[in-house]
């Protein structure tokens, strides 16, 4: 099945976040179906500009038609958004008002059959966004040794069966090479107890989570990104980031503290004023914003995003 439907998550909140300036100059690094990319660019004027970065080919053709009928202020780029340094100097952007980060997949990326990212449809295990990329899930499922699939599935999946559904695929493997989503799907249920499958849920749920981190190297792409962004942020800048599970929201919130506080704050007690350092950083939101019960009923993809903002002040 092939949907083109996405429903932006805290839509709102994230514009708002940005606290657009008409003539500015935003990054939206997860383009998507353009959801947050055509509120921010409809909020441009003639010298406002919008970069839109995306890994994936379909969800830029789709877009680059939406944002098309809006206006001309924009220019999108295949790239992942952990080059995002490289995609700026490309564009000859210096300075930016604001970048926007909306995680993980898309409902189209997850609906379509072909792409291997649902326990819900009976597919090839591939799960890449950008399908240039040579790391599949089939590949990692076939070989990476037995240590390496536990770890991935404790570390990304927090999976509590992760050796024993580990130790499963291995044993599958020896005889034949796991190469669908079902196949999968089959492995995990048989690795965890019967009270487990009757839980809330469905069991495959992390480890399908576990491997599409590994698949797209999702963590590492978000520190790498966050990191080169605050070098380019303008004054009163920010850095909106909407997280789906608490590995991502871990990564956000430790950078955004590191950005705006400065530890040994106490120390400042016996400095004469002119002495003491204050951060260059804000974060706007103490309490990370979350969806609204309106939202989640519409919308049960925002029931686990997290939205969190940063503003440069000095
Ligand atoms: C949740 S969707 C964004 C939806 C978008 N905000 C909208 O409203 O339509 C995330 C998008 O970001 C892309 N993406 C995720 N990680 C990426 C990365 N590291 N580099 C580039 N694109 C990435 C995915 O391919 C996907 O299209």
């Amino acid at each position: 099945m092939k949907s083109d439907s996405h429903i932006p998550v805290l839509l709102n909140e994230a514009i708002d976040g940005l606290n657009i300036k008409p003539s500015g100059t935003y990054v939206d690094g997860t383009l998507g179906r353009a959801g947050h990319s055509s509120e921010i660019l409809k909020r441009l004027n003639s010298k406002g500009k919008l970069i839109c970065i995306d890994q994936d080919q379909e969800a830029i053709d789709y877009s680059e038609v939406k944002l098309g009928r809006i206006s001309q202020n924009y220019q999108i780029v295949k790239n992942n958004f952990r080059n995002i340094d490289v995609v700026l100097d490309e564009v000859g952007i210096k300075k930016v008002d604001g970048f926007l980060f909306d995680l993980g997949v898309s409902s189209p990326q997850f609906d379509e059959d072909y792409r291997g990212f649902s326990y819900n449809k009976d597919a090839k295990l591939d799960m890449r966004m950008d399908n240039e990329n040579s790391l599949t899930a089939e590949k990692i499922v076939n070989t990476y040794s037995l240590n390496d699939l536990t770890k991935i599935f404790r570390e990304y999946g927090e999976e509590k069966f992760s050796y024993q559904i580990a130790k499963n695929i291995v044993k599958a493997r020896s005889t034949k090479p796991i190469e669908t989503t079902y196949e999968l799907v089959e492995i995990i249920k048989e690795s965890k107890p019967k009270s487990e499958l009757l839980k809330h849920g469905h069991p495959a749920k992390q480890v399908f989570q576990a491997l599409r981190i590994e698949v797209n190297d999702e963590l590492n792409a978000l520190e790498e990104a966050l990191e080169k962004t605050t070098k380019f942020l303008n004054v009163n800048g920010r850095i909106v980031v909407i997280t789906f599970h608490s590995l991502e929201d871990r990564i956000v919130k430790k950078f955004f503290k590191k950005m705006s506080v400065i530890e040994g704050n106490r120390i400042n007690d016996y400095l004469n004023p002119s002495d003491i350092k204050t951060p260059d950083f804000k974060e706007i939101n103490k309490k990370v914003i979350i969806a609204s019960e309106e939202e989640i009923a519409n919308n049960r993809r925002s029931k686990s995003a997290k939205l969190r903002i940063l503003e440069k002040v000095k």
